[in-house]
């Protein structure tokens, strides 16, 4: 068993034989969605990453979700209701209760709870945004409060570092959604401190980078053709995937350097290399697939151009989908603002986009 899991199951079992002192409460966390900067794309049993990533924290795209519990030593199993936006949703429901099932060994009181999950996003569920890592977050931040009411007092001696660890069993990059400005999650010789089991704030950061923007384009909305799982799945037999591993490491070691540095223009170089690597990975996988579309091509050859007549600080990148992460320092937002308007806007479904940026990790609501 791996080593921060152990320290969690020993804390838990000194202190589940207290008994619990607020067996009914609720409470309430907004979690922000993440935008990976080095991409954690490739997995290995345990939900472990083949390779460390690291990403900026957002601060508009946030799921909020409240919990209702009520503890029973009677009850034999945990029971679980769920609700997205105001109604049932059954997909995520179970992904939930899979989820949860998971972290017996490490919360054991779930056993004893009924728990009714209420949830909403900040962004269009059809925005194609990726909500799993500010859902998955909101949840695991709401389970660790819920631990500490249920018993009174700290269980852990890290609080988010759990929540990262029970976020992580959810979604991997939900792991990095628990702190604020960037997170780094996988073992990374640039980061000592850095884990497999959980993420860790990226600490050492140039004020340069400090409030990056983050327009996300809106390229196209609704559900991918081919969900993560499965993509992260096919790089168990993508030929280039131990190299893709390689290139990774050393671009987290280059990107530790460069936010310190406050380097914006070799940020974007590894930003852009990371986005087609990862396209490239899913172009390579047997079966093969693409997820870009004509407009994401587009948008790119223009902010290509853009940057190379006007030398603006500006970059992309994209997640496992057609939308395009376009990332500028504070200091560029107005010469990038009417650009975007002029030239990325009328590419994007229904003229769509998020204006987001670096933001300060899950609140209490
Ligand atoms: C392309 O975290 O969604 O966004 O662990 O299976 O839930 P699961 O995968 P997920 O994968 C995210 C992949 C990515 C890159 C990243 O965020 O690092």
């Amino acid at each position: 068993m791996n080593k921060f899991e152990n320290i969690l199951i020993k804390e838990v079992q000194a202190i589940i034989t207290d008994r619990p002192v607020n067996t009914e409460g609720s409470v309430s966390w907004s979690s922000p969605s993440n935008i990976a900067i080095v991409k954690y794309w490739g997995k290995r049993p345990g939900q472990i990453p083949a390779n460390a990533s690291v990403s900026m924290t957002l601060s508009e795209a946030v799921s909020k979700t409240k919990i209702a519990y009520t503890y029973s030593q009677k009850r034999k199993a945990l029971s679980v209701k769920f609700k997205f936006e105001g109604k049932e949703h059954k997909e995520f429901g179970k992904r939930i209760g899979k989820s949860l099932d998971g972290l017996i060994e490490i919360m054991p009181w779930l056993s004893y709870m009924e728990l009714s999950i209420t949830s909403q996003n900040t962004f269009p569920h059809s925005s194609g945004i990726a909500s799993s890592a500010s859902a998955m977050s909101a949840l695991a931040v709401c389970l660790c409060e819920i631990e500490e009411l249920l018993y009174g007092k700290r269980v852990t001696g890290d609080f988010y570092k759990k929540a990262s660890f029970v976020a992580r069993l959810g979604s991997g990059s939900a792991s990095r959604s628990v702190y604020g400005n960037m997170a780094v999650w996988g073992m990374t010789a640039c980061q000592p401190l850095s884990s497999d089991e959980y993420a860790i704030p990226l600490k050492e950061i140039h004020d340069d980078f400090l409030g990056m923007k983050d327009s996300i384009l809106i390229i196209e909305s609704g559900k991918k053709s081919i969900s993560s799982s499965l993509g992260h799945d096919l790089m168990k037999s993508n030929p280039y995937a131990r190299l893709r591993f390689e290139a990774a490491e050393e671009n987290m070691q280059r990107l530790c350097g460069i936010i310190k540095s406050g380097d914006i223009s070799s940020f974007i170089d590894i930003l852009e290399n990371e986005a087609l690597s990862l396209h490239a990975m899913m172009m390579t996988s047997s079966p093969g697939y693409l997820l870009m579309k004509p407009n994401t091509l587009e948008a790119i050859e223009r902010i290509r151009m853009f940057r190379m007549e006007t030398g603006t600080e500006i970059g992309f990148t994209l997640d496992a989908g057609a939308n395009v992460h376009v990332l500028y320092p504070e200091k560029s937002q107005d010469k990038v603002k009417s650009f975007i308007e002029s030239e990325l806007k009328p590419l994007c479904q229904n003229e769509m986009i998020i204006h987001d940026c670096m933001g300060s990790g899950p609140n209490r609501i």
